[in-house]
């Protein structure tokens, strides 16, 4: 029999592409979202891409009593992937409280309620946020933990921390906690891609819309940091690399495959790319230029973070494999099928 898999935030960006790899890989899932930065008819694009339906609730992580109900209705649910979360940085330095209830009491909602549901793991999704600027770079798992430039990065720090605590306290399940980098691009059948509201914060989506024109110029912020050519560097990781991790994460938790009860894993490419760099590599593989400026620094931001994935690399046997090339163009072709769409 299937096993059911429970995915928080299933309809975002990253979770979507982790539903369908999880149904590509034969679980059975359920997905919950409160559709605050997300659109219903994404579960269309998943069954389009899998020919499966998932059971889809739209269900906000804080309501208990809500995720008490869903837990009757779906007996069984072995894992919970939980994506769940708000995300703009920017918003998190105004709104710090809605950040802290939002994102902290879903976690513990989730993990209140696993012991009498009899779920059995939880993959959490963190960010290489958590290492502030490393001071040894490709980061590796064992860097310090730095303290957070804001009340999101906060929240990752914190629910990390809770979890370890929880696990070391005895509880019944196990987790493993995932540091993504800078996940980027759409599938490849362009049925699901990122869906940002408004105007976007993140690099790539910026620069797809200013390629087709919705914004005039993008701003690259700053390029008098100490990096070969002045902007900062990321590690580009592809979307759908990333969301085979949690197959392999949520595999191995419900194998009895984990080293220790909680363990936490890096999933980056290895490579460091500048922002000018990408632009350069965006206009090379899709041949449309970007009219961009460059602008003072971003508040807040990291001069340069790439990981050392060896880790993730060795022990789950995942790599990232897709090339910047073609998950660029993964990008555009995203951002066309929007056009077409009439979507944006
Ligand atoms: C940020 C967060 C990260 C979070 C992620 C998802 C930090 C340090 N990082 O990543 O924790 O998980 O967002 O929301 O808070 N850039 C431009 N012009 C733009 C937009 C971005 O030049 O219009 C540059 C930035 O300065 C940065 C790079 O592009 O160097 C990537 O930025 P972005 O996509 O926002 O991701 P991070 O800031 O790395």
């Amino acid at each position: 029999m299937k096993q059911r898999i429970l995915v928080t935030g299933g309809a975002g960006y990253i979770g979507s592409h982790t539903v369908v790899e999880l149904q590509n890989a034969g679980y059975e899932v359920i997905v919950i979202d409160n559709l605050s930065n997300s659109r219903a008819d994404v579960i269309d694009g998943i069954e389009r891409i899998t020919h499966i339906r998932p059971a889809f609730e739209i269900l906000d992580c804080n309501d208990r009593n809500g995720l008490v109900r869903l837990f009757e209705k779906y007996p069984g649910i072995k894992g919970i992937i939980h994506f769940a979360a708000s995300k703009a940085v920017g918003e998190s330095v105004h709104q710090p409280l809605q950040y802290y209830k939002n994102n902290i009491t879903s976690l513990i909602n989730l993990l209140e309620l696993m012991p009498e549901y009899q779920v059995q793991a939880i993959v959490f999704s963190s960010s290489c946020t958590v290492y502030g600027q490393p001071d040894l770079l490709p980061v590796d798992e064992n860097a310090p933990i730095k303290p957070a430039l804001s009340p999101y990065g906060n929240t990752k720090q914190i629910n990390e921390e809770i979890i370890r605590d929880v696990i070391y306290s005895g509880v019944p399940y196990k987790s493993i906690i995932l540091r993504y980098f800078n996940p980027i691009g759409a599938h490849p059948s362009v049925e699901i891609g990122e869906l940002p509201q408004g105007t976007p914060q993140n690099l790539v989506p910026f620069l797809t819309q200013t390629a087709i024109g919705i914004r005039k110029e993008l701003s690259v912020f700053g390029n008098d940091y100490n990096t070969p050519d002045g902007s900062c560097i990321r590690d580009y990781i592809n979307v759908v690399d990333l969301a085979k991790a949690h197959v392999i994460a949520v595999d191995r938790l419900l194998g009895g495959k984990n080293l220790s009860n909680v363990e936490v894993f890096n999933l980056g490419t290895g490579q460091g790319v500048s922002v000018l760099e990408l632009i350069e590599t965006f206009e090379r593989v899709t041949g449309v230029k970007v009219p961009y400026k460059i602008v003072a620094r971003r508040e807040g931001d990291i001069e340069k973070v790439w990981a050392n994935p060896a880790y993730a690399n060795r022990v789950l046997g995942w790599k990232a494999v897709e090339s910047l090339d073609d998950t660029l163009l993964s990008s555009w072709k995203w951002q066309l099928k929007l056009r077409e769409r009439a979507i944006m």
